[in-house]
């Protein structure tokens, strides 16, 4: 397949399962390589980039929410979301952690470890540690799933502000209709492939 993505825009990854949205998502967030092909990112191409550079444009631009959460366990929700910052050798950090906690209304959940909450409330946390970092790109891999209708209003209306107000590209693979809507490219994945590609508004 070829994909050209442009900074700014929010895109929604659709089709069946095992259709190829998630591994298409690691392709882009330099966490998986191609086996053949390139693969470019703002510029730069990354196919044969070393682990070590992988690591650092991940650690510096990516933000990403696993489709199955990736928390570590023996650490708090706090301390989960803190860490990405960590890697990049920040201290302080409790302050921006709780307040993206907050904006994700998980703040009074803080200090339980991801075993002492729900699907929902975990799923928020990966959120939280997904943009604490400030990512230019946020890629997002049902980031609904174990979300209520209210909730991921919530998320939707996030996505949509870090999108148009920070210019942060979004893409996010989903089989929620209401996150489907919000984005203006719609990807619709089938075998591996792209099947339809489609703008709107
Ligand atoms: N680590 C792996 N090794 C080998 N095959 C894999 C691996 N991960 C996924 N696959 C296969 O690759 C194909 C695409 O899977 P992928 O997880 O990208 O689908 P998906 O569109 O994200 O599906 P879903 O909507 O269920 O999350 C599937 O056939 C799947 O079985
Ligand atoms: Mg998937």
């Amino acid at each position: 397949m070829s994909l050209k993505v442009n900074a700014g825009e929010f895109i929604a990854l659709v089709g069946p399962s095992g259709s190829g949205k998630s591994t298409l998502l690691n392709i882009i967030g330099a966490l998986d390589r191609t086996t053949s092909g390139h693969t470019v990112l703002a510029g730069e191409d990354i196919t044969l980039a070393s682990d070590r550079r992988l690591a650092e444009i991940r650690r510096d631009r990516i933000g990403f929410v696993f489709q199955a959460f990736n928390l570590l366990p023996v650490l708090s929700a706090v301390e989960n979301v803190e860490f990405v910052l960590h890697l990049r050798g920040q201290r302080d950090t409790r302050a921006a952690a709780m307040q993206m906690l907050e904006v994700l209304g998980i703040g009074e959940l803080a200090h339980r470890r991801p075993a002492e909450m729900s699907g929902g409330q975990q799923q928020r946390v990966a959120i939280a540690r997904a943009l604490v970092g400030q990512p230019v790109l946020l890629l997002a891999d049902e980031p609904s799933a174990n979300l209520d209708s209210k909730t991921t209003g919530g998320l939707i209306e996030l996505f949509q502000r870090l999108n148009a107000e920070q210019g942060v590209t979004i893409i996010t693979a989903t089989h929620d209709p209401l996150v489907e809507g919000a984005a203006r490219r719609r990807i619709l994945m089938r075998d591996g492939q792209i099947h339809a590609d489609r703008t709107v508004g």
